[in-house]
């Protein structure tokens, strides 16, 4: 067991042997952001003050070697291999905010639907203890005894007393668990799911209007976000746009529709990149949204897709005035395995 020290708060919380930094922070409920937990995004990136980690094999483009000198790390893979590490994450007072996720935890899947011509919807109702989650987070599901990686899926739906977790699942070409989903796991199957993870989290004590922005199943967690906020009586104008290739990529339509005729201050509208329909607009989020949103500098922004679509959207909202310190992004990285290091990858004190 090992001891990881917040600075400068100076809280610390233990590290069981096998764990990286990431997952003992987040057992003891301290947010660190993370998208790809495979050392590929680099989003978990802190330095590291005092004390010894094993890194893993992570990419160069995620940390680079200059970064290692200076003593950062990725923490979604970093180990402590000495008593104790000291690192620069966290305010004065470091307050908790989310809750410990729990691994392999026993669900059924009670539907599973085609909603649109690449997605299905998973429905997961748990066994025992619910997961209990942010809206904005996501789980990891798989089979690893058959091969089948685990992979990160955002929860789509806001959390409800019987635990039930919404995923919404896109077939990647040749993906391994992608396709396991849409092909091999049925209704009434018994799944391990682990989690929440995640730090797209929409802040409750937002006063500003709010735009969201998803592309293809970057849609899930952004419907959670605003099914949450809109049930929470959040009065600012909430308005999402729906990136989709063509009609047969859409989906939640309906959904967006009701809250839309429901609540006043809710809107959305669906553009599309390779098709032209009536009652749609047509292009890319980044052409479109000049015209809509010409100024930005008051909204909260939240963006969810594949990374090209989030780095593109963030680009676009910032030339629109949106602040980089509203900007919240969730990047669907694909992941890769962790590999085991080897002493060239370990950091010095
Ligand atoms: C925070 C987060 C949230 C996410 N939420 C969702 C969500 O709600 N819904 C959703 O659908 N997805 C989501 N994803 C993406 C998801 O986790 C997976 O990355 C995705 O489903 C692909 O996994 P896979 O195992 O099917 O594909 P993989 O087997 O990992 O393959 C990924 C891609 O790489 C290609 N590939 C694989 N092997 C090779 C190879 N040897 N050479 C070249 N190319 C190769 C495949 O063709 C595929 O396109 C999320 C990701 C993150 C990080
Ligand atoms: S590099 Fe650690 S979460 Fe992506």
């Amino acid at each position: 067991m090992a001891k990881i020290i917040m600075q400068p708060s100076g809280k610390s919380v233990d590290c069981a042997y096998g764990d990286t930094v990431l997952m003992a922070l987040e057992k003891s409920g301290y947010a660190l952001p993370n998208n790809c937990r495979a050392g590929a995004c680099g989003e978990c990136k802190v330095k590291v003050t005092s004390g010894q980690f094993d890194q893993g094999i992570v990419l160069d483009m995620a940390l680079s070697q200059d970064e290692r000198r200076q003593g950062y790390g990725l923490m979604c893979m970093a180990k402590p291999i000495s008593d104790e590490i000291v690192i620069e994450w966290g305010t004065e007072d470091a307050r908790p905010k989310l809750f410990p996720p729990r691994e392999n935890a026993l669900f059924v899947v009670v539907d599973k639907r085609q909603i649109a011509a690449r997605v299905v919807e998973l429905r997961l109702r748990p066994v025992g203890q619910a997961i209990r989650y942010w809206p904005g987070q996501y789980v990891t599901i798989g089979d690893p005894r058959a091969n089948i990686p685990a992979r990160a899926y955002s929860i789509s739906n806001a959390p409800r007393p019987d635990g039930e977790l919404v995923l919404q699942v896109a077939r990647a070409d040749s993906g391994v668990t992608s396709n396991w989903v849409h092909e091999q796991l049925q209704i009434g199957d018994n799944i391990k799911v682990s989690g929440a993870y995640g730090t797209f989290i929409g802040d409750p004590a937002v006063d500003t209007p709010v735009l969201c922005l998803a592309a293809g199943t970057g849609l899930a967690p952004i419907l959670a976000l605003g099914e949450a906020a809109l049930r929470r009586g959040f009065k600012k104008p909430v308005t999402m746009i729906f990136s989709a290739r063509s009609r047969e990529d859409i989906y939640a339509q309906g959904m967006m529709a009701w809250w839309r005729t429901k609540h006043r201050n809710f809107d959305y509208k669906i553009t599309l990149t390779r098709e032209q329909a009536e009652g749609y607009l047509a292009g890319r989020i980044d052409v479109v949204l000049p015209k809509l949103f010409p100024d930005l500098s008051k909204h909260t922004v939240f963006i969810a897709g594949s990374p090209e679509f989030v780095d593109t959207c963030v680009a676009a909202v910032k030339a629109q005035g949106a602040r980089p310190e509203t900007i919240y992004t969730e990047g669907f990285f694909a992941q890769q395995q962790p590999v085991v290091a080897d002493a060239e990858h370990l950091l010095p004190a």
